[in-house]
């Protein structure tokens, strides 16, 4: 059929904004997003993204997985399915889980569309316009991101090598309930290899946090995508272990299997199940089912275990390849975290640099890219003079190239 209309003339431009739910002021873009696509360009060595090492990803496995699925169980793959997501799944994380201590059963264990859905999730049956979330500066920027948009306000705590500095908890419970007149709504916490910060909370501090969430009937979100990359140390339990009852644990194939699957999940105490059940089903009914059948199928298959041995001997490379070139080719008055395991690490540089501008006046034009440390403080009052780093996107010779690139454009901004 032929339209009788001219597909290139021009349309007149409406004026939306009295349209809009008033919600969307307080929605912003990811810096992150923004810069991601500056650092597309084909030259530019970015220690920006969050990404896994593309070259890593399973693919023969997941080849594997689609055959079998389509050939075993094709048309319930391609099906809606149960919002809560595809039960054999369920059972395995919640065996997984269970390991670490935490008291999974498939009835307490949600599926989502990545952990972001999680998050977003979270923010849609606890936050009210105004409410308070107490979390770490810096934090991960898609965090507040998603609550932005259901009008969080953002309470921080600082960190120290060690995480949050949870002995400040308390004061800063005590400092919203006198300025909003209500309690925070939860805490937002990154235990393990934290992002941004690459820091790994000891078992005294989350034994510490977990009584003082029980003494102020505190909420607690632990986000834990990135828990089964430890490249040094003892596994330290969540501290969803010890509080079970008031704790909100998410998870994440994103960096152990790959991120296009968008595969992530919620334990949760039960009762809150339903509640997050409802939202899901408002946001997107339920998980892709396909990609959740192809985790299964290389979980099932004991093919995940080794692919995460072999990240993390990967990630061990990169992480120490970049520490050394760090102590290497930095200029005197850096410093930087020393993660233990992830994908980031936080350095600082001197004061009078200021890293985001930096970033768009010397490091982009040197062909080098890393994230602002201002754009994981919700209130934009810190990390001025810090960036984000990260270890497992670039190969080791272009991380040392990348750091060093950083480290003469320092030197030359400091007049070493
Ligand atoms: C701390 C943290 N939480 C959540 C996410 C979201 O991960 P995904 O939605 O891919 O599972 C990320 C991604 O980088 C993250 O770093």
């Amino acid at each position: 059929m032929e339209l009788d209309m001219d597909l290139n003339r021009s349309v007149p431009q409406l004026d939306w904004a009295p349209h809009l739910a008033s919600r969307t002021a307080g929605m912003k873009s990811s810096a992150i997003r923004e810069l991601l696509k500056l650092t597309q360009q084909p030259d530019i060595i970015s220690l920006a993204g969050g990404m896994p090492a593309p070259g890593l990803f399973p693919l023969r496995e997941i080849e594997e997985a689609c055959r079998h699925i389509i050939r075993e169980n094709g048309p319930q793959a391609m099906q809606y399915s149960a919002t809560e997501g595809y039960e054999p799944l369920k059972e395995y994380l919640a065996a997984t889980v269970h390991k670490y201590g935490v008291p999974a059963v498939p009835g307490n264990v949600l599926l989502t569309s990545g952990s972001q859905q999680a998050l977003d999730l979270v923010g849609k049956i606890f936050i009210d316009p105004g409410d308070y979330v107490l979390t770490g500066g810096p934090t991960y920027l898609g965090a507040f991101q998603a609550w932005g948009a259901y009008g969080a306000r953002y309470h921080t705590i600082p960190l120290d090598d060690n995480g949050m500095i949870v002995d400040q908890v308390e004061h800063a419970y005590k400092k919203v309930l006198t300025d909003s007149g209500k309690p925070p709504k939860f805490i937002y916490v990154l235990p393990n290899f934290h992002n941004p910060a690459g820091t790994t909370m000891p078992q005294e501090r989350r034994q510490q946090l977990a009584e003082i969430a029980t003494k102020l009937d505190l909420a607690v979100i632990e986000d834990d995508p990135y828990g089964e990359l430890r490249y040094e140390g003892e596994d330290i339990p969540p501290i969803c272990t010890l509080i079970p009852e008031r704790t909100i644990y998410l998870g994440t194939f994103s960096k152990t299997m790959a991120p296009g699957l968008r595969l992530g999940w919620i334990v949760c105490p039960e009762v809150l199940m339903s509640r997050f059940v409802q939202a899901k089903q408002g946001a997107d009914l339920h998980t892709g089912t396909f990609a959740q059948y192809v985790a299964n199928d290389i979980c099932q298959r004991g093919l995940l275990k080794p692919h995460i041995k072999k990240l993390r001997v990967a990630y061990k490379e990169r992480r120490d390849t970049m520490l050394d070139a760090l102590a290497e080719l930095w200029p005197a008055g850096c410093n930087w975290t020393r993660p233990q395991g992830g994908l980031f690490l936080w350095a600082r540089v001197p004061e009078p640099i200021d890293t985001k501008a930096f970033l768009n006046e010397v490091a982009i034009k040197e062909k080098v890219a890393y994230v602002p440390g201002v754009s994981f403080y919700p209130n934009q009052d810190g990390g001025h003079n810090a960036m984000r780093l990260n270890f497992s996107y670039c190969p080791p010779d272009e991380i040392v190239e990348g750091i060093r690139r950083l480290g003469v454009a320092l030197k030359k901004a400091l007049g070493d």
